[in-house]
């Protein structure tokens, strides 16, 4: 009986097309009960008229079986998994209470830090006010590509070993973008889906200046693994950071800990340390928070050329001490994260 039942079906043809439901491979067992017939289909056909049809061309032609009484469809759908086009381990985002302290700088260099220690790196400028990481990359002006093997995804640009993607890349410069928190949202939701990252090691984001919406759709988009605070030294950015720590606490993103950076100044003449913005005040933050002291970068006007000239410090200067103090922090990172998980 049941061969005559998948006989009859190799006679019924799929909606829509030329071939029978047998052959479009959706009739997964049939089940003979005396007169009654089960026939139990997995489908991942989402067009419900299509569905519908099937529930009424099935049952009549196996009606016409000598001895068919009843015929139970037993539909299952399958749906299928959203095409995963990003593996990453570790997301970590760079933030400071305020602007211009170096987020993006400690961004870049440590994300190539990170690469040079065999780390496949991913670095995401996510600074929708203020994208700079174009710049200091080198790869202003590159247009983004779309990866030819998933057509609909963006394809981060190669540099320096690591994979970068800006909001820089994707809005002509200097364009007076004024994003509301709906497009921010929507900005980074999109950066997160809909990138060819690949396998990732670590994904460095280098997060807008202060506390946000950029910020909060990232942490309810992602698994954030840990954050960074970035500090220069003098007592008055201490509050602000006291705010970033407060909101990656907020949402429940874990500070891996604190950057110091404008450290202090070594002149390249003499030789002699100047703590321009005073010193040690991250450090004492880290302290009195509990936070992990990551490292302290002093001002160097080597740091400011490499990212003005889109070559920074780590790959253009790696022996040098601003360089060798940015792997330090790279470094500390890497051991805190996998402390954390
Ligand atoms: N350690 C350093 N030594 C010398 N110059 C530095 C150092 N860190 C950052 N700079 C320079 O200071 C400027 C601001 O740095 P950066 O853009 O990284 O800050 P930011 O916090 O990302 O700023 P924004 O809030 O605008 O995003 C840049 O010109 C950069 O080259
Ligand atoms: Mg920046």
């Amino acid at each position: 009986m049941k061969n005559r039942v998948m006989d009859e079906l190799k006679k019924v043809f799929y909606p829509g097309k030329t071939h029978s439901v047998v052959k479009e491979g959706i009739i997964d067992d049939v089940e003979v009960d005396g007169g009654k017939v089960i026939v139990k289909i997995k489908t991942k056909e989402k067009n419900q008229a299509v569905i519908d049809m099937l529930k009424k061309s099935i049952p009549l032609a196996l009606k016409r079986i000598d001895g068919v009484e009843d015929v139970e469809l037993q539909i299952e759908k399958i749906v299928e998994e959203k095409e995963k086009v990003a593996n990453i381990r570790w997301v970590i985002a760079t933030t400071s209470g305020k602007g211009g302290v170096g987020k993006s700088t400690v961004s870049v260099n440590t994300a190539l830090a990170l690469a040079k220690f065999g780390y496949r790196v991913g670095l995401l400028d996510a600074d929708i006010y203020g994208p700079n990481i174009p710049t200091m990359m080198g790869i202003e002006g590159v247009p983004v590509m779309l990866d030819p093997n998933h057509k609909d995804k963006i394809l981060p640009t190669e540099k320096y070993g690591i994979k970068v993607l800006s909001i820089g890349n994707l809005v002509p410069k200097d364009a007076a973008i004024i994003w509301r928190g709906a497009l921010i949202h929507q900005a980074i939701k999109q950066f997160l889906e809909d990138v060819s990252w690949g396998n990732l090691d670590f994904l460095m984001v280098d997060l807008p200046p202060g506390t946000g919406d950029a910020q909060l759709t990232l942490a309810q988009e992602t698994k954030v693994a840990g954050g960074i605070i970035v500090i220069t030294p003098q007592n008055v950015a201490m509050s602000d950071a006291a705010k970033a720590y407060d909101f990656f606490e907020k949402l429940k993103i874990p500070t891996l800990g604190v950057v110091e950076n404008m450290s202090y100044f070594v002149c390249p003449h003499c030789g002699a340390r100047t703590d321009i913005f005073d010193h040690g005040g991250a450090r004492k933050f880290a302290e009195d928070k509990g936070l992990t002291f990551l490292g302290e970068i002093p001002i160097d006007v080597e740091v400011r050329e490499g990212g003005d000239k889109g070559k920074p410090i780590v790959i253009a200067n790696p022996t040098s001490p601003v360089a060798q103090a940015f792997e330090d922090v790279a470094r500390n990172i890497v051991e805190k994260v996998k402390a954390l998980s």
